[in-house]
């Protein structure tokens, strides 16, 4: 949940060391910190807040060394300020962590026992002041780090340095992911490969229990046992240039609009256009005779869309659950469910437990997963991967259309390899999810509708959102989206519901926004926007320009292209996406990193 970055150079290693922390500030950014190695001595900057003030206290008080490590933080333990900023720092020893040290109530119990003082209310500050006690007891830098992980229960990625070593970074892996970057005379570790991105592509995914020590020149790896191990290395497509904004104004702006490409790369990795089928590898249904959807948030709502549509079409059961209770209670699972996670990172903590969770049941896994070489990618045993790029923005928006993308691909797939549907239907619907990219597209052009809408809606303190199918999972994820761009409180219900409770919240000052395509539901759909009404509600329909001639005249319509409905939640995510956006530019919040989130929730 944070972010960690060491680097060992010929030169002074601040700037790379501050610029690799703007890569990585999507994953928390309530404080940052770098700590260098200046003339062999330990020297350290720290900033609450976000990244800028840890810049602006480096303009002002430059830190010089070859040797450095720096973290961006997502708060677990301890409050958000400079003094739980890491580094942390012990005698000669600093470190940076990435992670929750489970037992380090007692940890620092021994430790002040024997004299040690902490200044932070954090858990990591004990990993500096183990490593330095072992040191002090005469054993050397990695024998030191390699007896202090014995003792730490938890996850962690941490990156260390020691006074006097003036040709070392340490690193270790267990729960938190570490990549090591392979530079010329100059060596990396960082939490993923955005943070070395910006000085190499050459990568080692460390794997599970991994230290590592890093040199100006090489790196030596090894297991948790402490044997020496070799470590594939790969080359990752340069991602630079896909990490900048360009011309948007955040990174939230720029995702939604690379939907037509992230959606056309998914749909070329699962569909054969020529062929009008999905393409052979997905998946063999062959005794799979339920799914089980794990997976948070965003993704959780991409999984509760492929449960309409997988049922609909295929006729495979498919069960849902948040990854968070899921791996709490003891699941009913039989031999024949195929467990599929969904992940934007591949390292939310609840989902990967909840993946883990089944393959020691002896179940099989599956992972969709944008980032191809996380730990849900590499422990799943089928991998899914959305190819929708880096996604920067805390908020999920391309990543999420393009997980849906997946989901269509399976339940074409399983509906033609069960014999549910024929090839001439498979054909339709591959036809019809081909159409997607250019119809999201289409859909962008409403932008200035929205943004005019945005103004109007923006003072508002609660905000509902209404659909029914496919359209309830959509309307929960618009509802999230608003929350987490706008802080304005916004709940997404099924249409239907709305009489059991929620109507009591309908008053003429909470806007409504009901999605409704012109499909069977829309009769409904349209009594329970007449509810709306009739208590003085103000309701803007989200509707295709046959809905929107069915549209009763008190409403404010947004019309977007009319699609096919196995496509439709792939189209109405785009204006929700752009609700949440404008309202957010309006309201003056930071949308691409807002108040208390991070974007790869890498605790429990
Ligand atoms: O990386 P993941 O897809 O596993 O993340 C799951 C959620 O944390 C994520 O979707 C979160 O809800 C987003 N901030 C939503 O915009």
């Amino acid at each position: 949940m944070c972010g960690i970055i060491g680097i060992v150079a010929s030169s002074n290693v601040s700037g790379q060391l501050l610029e690799s922390l703007q890569r990585l500030e999507y994953r928390g950014y309530d404080s940052a910190g770098i700590a260098t190695l200046s003339n062999g001595e330990l020297d350290r900057r720290r900033a609450k807040g976000k990244l800028q003030a840890l810049i602006d206290v480096v303009s002002t008080s430059p830190l010089e060394g070859q040797v450095g490590i720096g973290h961006t933080r997502w708060a677990t333990h301890g409050a958000p300020s400079a003094i739980n900023a890491h580094p942390h720092l012990s005698g000669r020893v600093a470190v940076v962590h990435n992670g929750i040290i489970e037992n380090y109530v007692a940890l620092k119990a021994d430790l002040m026992a024997s004299g040690h003082v902490f200044e932070s209310d954090t858990d990591t500050e004990v990993v500096a002041h183990m490593i330095e006690a072992a040191l002090a007891s005469g054993a050397a830098p990695l024998e030191a780090l390699k007896s202090t992980l014995d003792r730490l229960e938890g996850a962690y990625a941490l990156a260390v340095i020691v006074e006097g070593e003036n040709d070392l970074v340490m690193g270790a892996r267990r729960g938190s992911p570490l990549v090591v970057g392979y530079g010329d005379g100059e060596m990396f570790i960082g939490s993923d490969a955005l943070a070395v991105g910006p000085f190499t592509n050459r990568i080692t995914y460390l794997e599970e229990g991994d230290y590592v020590a890093i040199n100006r020149e090489s790196a030596r790896i090894f297991d948790a046992e402490g044997n020496s191990v070799e470590r594939a290395k790969h080359t990752v497509a340069s991602s630079a240039v896909l990490v900048e904004k360009g011309n948007y104004r955040h990174f939230m702006e720029k995702e939604i609009h690379e939907q037509p490409d992230s959606s056309q790369h998914t749909l070329a990795r699962y569909i054969d256009p020529v062929a009008g089928s999905p393409s052979e590898h997905i998946l063999d249904f062959t005794g799979i005779s339920r799914l089980q959807v794990v997976a948070c948030g965003t993704a959780y709502y991409a999984g509760l869309v492929g449960k309409y549509l997988i049922e609909d079409i295929a006729g495979i059961p498919v069960d849902i659950e948040i990854a968070s209770e899921f791996r709490y209670r003891n699941p009913v699972m039989d031999p024949g469910t195929l467990t599929v996670a969904i992940s934007q990172s591949g390292e939310t903590a609840d989902t990967l437990a909840a993946l883990r969770w089944c393959k020691e049941r002896g179940l099989r896994t599956a992972a969709i997963v944008n980032a191809h070489q996380s730990t849900m990618a590499r422990e799943a045993d089928i991998v899914l991967g959305t190819y929708a790029g880096p996604e920067i923005c805390v908020l999920s928006t391309k990543a999420f259309t393009a997980q849906i993308v997946v989901l269509i691909s399976l339940a074409i797939a399983g509906a033609r390899q069960r014999g549910r549907i024929d090839v001439a239907t498979e054909r339709r619907y591959v036809r019809e999810l081909l159409e997607a990219p250019r119809l999201i597209a289409q859909t962008l052009s409403i932008e200035r509708q929205i943004a005019n809408l945005a103004q109007d809606l923006m003072r508002s303190c609660d905000m509902l959102f209404l659909g029914r199918g496919v359209m309830y999972p959509m309307a929960m994820e618009g509802a999230l989206k608003l929350k987490e761009s706008s802080y304005i409180h916004a709940e997404g219900c099924a249409a239907g519901e709305m009489k059991h409770g929620p109507i009591s919240l309908i008053d003429d000052v909470t806007p409504v926004v009901v999605l409704a395509p012109s499909d069977e539901l829309f009769d409904k759909t349209m009594s329970n926007l007449r509810e709306v009404i009739a208590r003085s509600g103000p309701v803007t329909m989200i509707t295709d320009a046959e809905g929107a001639a069915r549209a009763p005249s008190e409403v404010r319509v947004i019309i977007v292209p009319t699609g096919p409905k196995l496509i439709n939640a792939l189209i109405y995510a785009v204006p929700l996406q752009l609700i949440a956006y404008h309202i957010g530019v309006c309201k003056g919040t930071d949308v691409d990193q807002p108040r208390n989130l991070a974007k790869s929730v890498t605790v429990e």
